[in-house]
């Protein structure tokens, strides 16, 4: 790290900090604004990180599983910054946070000052015991620190005006939705078909309707309720083909299409980097067909010159018995990006065919529209169908609707 940013003091770097979020627009409310300038986020991470690393605009790491991975993290700031304003909270609120750290908490407890209340859960007594003490430390005696199954929410508490998840989650929890008051907000990173999105739920009759919808990571959801994707090595852990989809899958055949040449076809479709938005939302019209879809996930080193998804983490897939084709993108100018498909095994001709057809419709229908309608029904409850193009993720408890409106006129 440049030596200039390791000689700064915390106050300065927290500065930084809020200045950097303000600018992009993370924090768009003063009283957000002044939790963050408020809150001493180096006092909320192991004492192996420093200052510097602490006001990065990324994760901190707080402890990882036996295989390496991260089960716990003080999450992004610029996350933290969108999900608080997300959240509506005012003074004399009361919050609900699945998943503790103590910081995130802190932040909250700012917002909501000595009239509101914020508990947070976490599965981890480490964590818990962690975050008991930061908060302490730092001058939180009075946020609520409980050690439990967040899924369950916290009965006692409720019902809470915002409950915020900060673990992905495969499902809703009834519980969730019977704690929240009326008029409340559930901000969640949800997982739809693979693709994780973090959602602002509010309640519409016996539904929840998302008014937001955000690209994000987050660690996994543990516990008994949990409800993780299916993940099928195709070639180690070097190329992992994630599944939702409850259908029978030849993993073997899959792999083995590896070992065929691969089908290249590129679409009439580019893009920039500056077009966040437009990556997020072709994902999602890719996950949302009525077809076996899954999403890859590679390590490039590791996999270069045979395999180069789009994205390395969830790359869009569609699958057949013995093949699969993924969302791939070539540079062809400075600034210049131009989507395609490559696809493997027997069926990579078709596969890919379609997968370019399905990006130059979305070129077309959907890239300047305003995204799909997501909603989530308790399952048994399904919406009706609409005719528009819809995909209905079955979980346990609740069932999420993916709805696109309407084709946009053609550009
Ligand atoms: C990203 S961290 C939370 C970050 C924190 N909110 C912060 O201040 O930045 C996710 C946490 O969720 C916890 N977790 C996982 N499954 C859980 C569950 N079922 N109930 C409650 N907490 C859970 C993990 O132990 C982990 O500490």
């Amino acid at each position: 790290m440049d030596s200039a940013v390791e000689e700064k003091s915390p106050d300065q770097l927290r500065t930084d900090l809020v200045t950097q979020l303000l600018a992009k627009s993370w924090i768009r409310t003063p009283a957000v604004e002044a939790a963050f300038r408020a809150v001493p986020r180096h006092r909320f991470v192991p004492d192996a990180v420093t200052a510097a690393e602490a006001y990065q605009d990324t994760i901190v790491a707080t402890k990882r599983g036996p295989d390496g991975k991260s089960m716990s993290t003080v999450s992004a700031p610029y996350l933290q910054a969108y999900m608080l304003e997300e959240a509506m909270l005012g003074p004399g609120s009361r919050v609900l946070e699945v998943g503790s750290g103590g910081y995130n908490a802190a932040l909250a407890a700012e917002v909501v000052g000595p009239h509101g209340h914020v508990v947070t859960v976490d599965i981890d007594a480490d964590i818990i015991a962690n975050a008991r003490a930061y908060l302490d430390r730092a001058g939180y005696p009075h946020v609520q620190v409980v050690h439990g199954d967040g899924e369950l929410g916290y009965e006692p508490g409720g019902p809470f005006d915002a409950i915020i998840v900060t673990v992905e989650a495969g499902d809703i929890s009834p519980h969730l939705v019977r704690q929240l008051a009326p008029g409340g907000r559930i901000v969640v990173p949800l997982r739809l078909r693979t693709l994780t999105r973090c959602l602002t739920l509010t309640r519409t009759g016996d539904h929840l309707t998302a008014t937001a919808a955000l690209q994000c990571g987050f660690v996994p959801m543990q516990g008994d309720r949990r409800q993780l994707a299916r993940r099928l090595p195709l070639r180690g852990n070097d190329a992992v083909l994630l599944l939702d989809d409850p259908t029978d899958i030849d993993t073997a055949a899959l792999a083995s299409a590896l070992s065929m040449p691969r089908v290249d076809v590129w679409a009439p479709v580019t893009i920039t980097m500056q077009e966040l938005r437009s990556f997020e939302s072709l994902h999602v019209w890719l996950s949302s067909q009525p077809r076996p879809f899954g999403a890859l996930a590679v390590d490039r080193q590791a996999t270069l010159g045979l395999l180069d998804p789009q994205d390395r983490f969830t790359c869009p897939t569609l699958l057949t018995g013995d093949s699969f084709a993924y969302l791939a993108m070539r540079k062809t100018g400075d600034d210049t990006w131009q989507f395609g498909a490559h696809g493997f095994g027997p069926a990579a001709g078709p596969l890919t065919t379609d997968l370019v057809e399905l990006i130059v419709a979305w070129d077309r229908g959907y890239r300047h529209g305003s995204g799909p309608d997501i909603t989530v029904h308790p399952t048994g409850t399904p919406p009706a169908a609409s005719g528009r193009v819809q995909l209905l993720v079955p979980r346990r408890d609740a069932t999420i609707a993916i709805t696109w409106p309407s084709p946009a006129s053609p550009r």
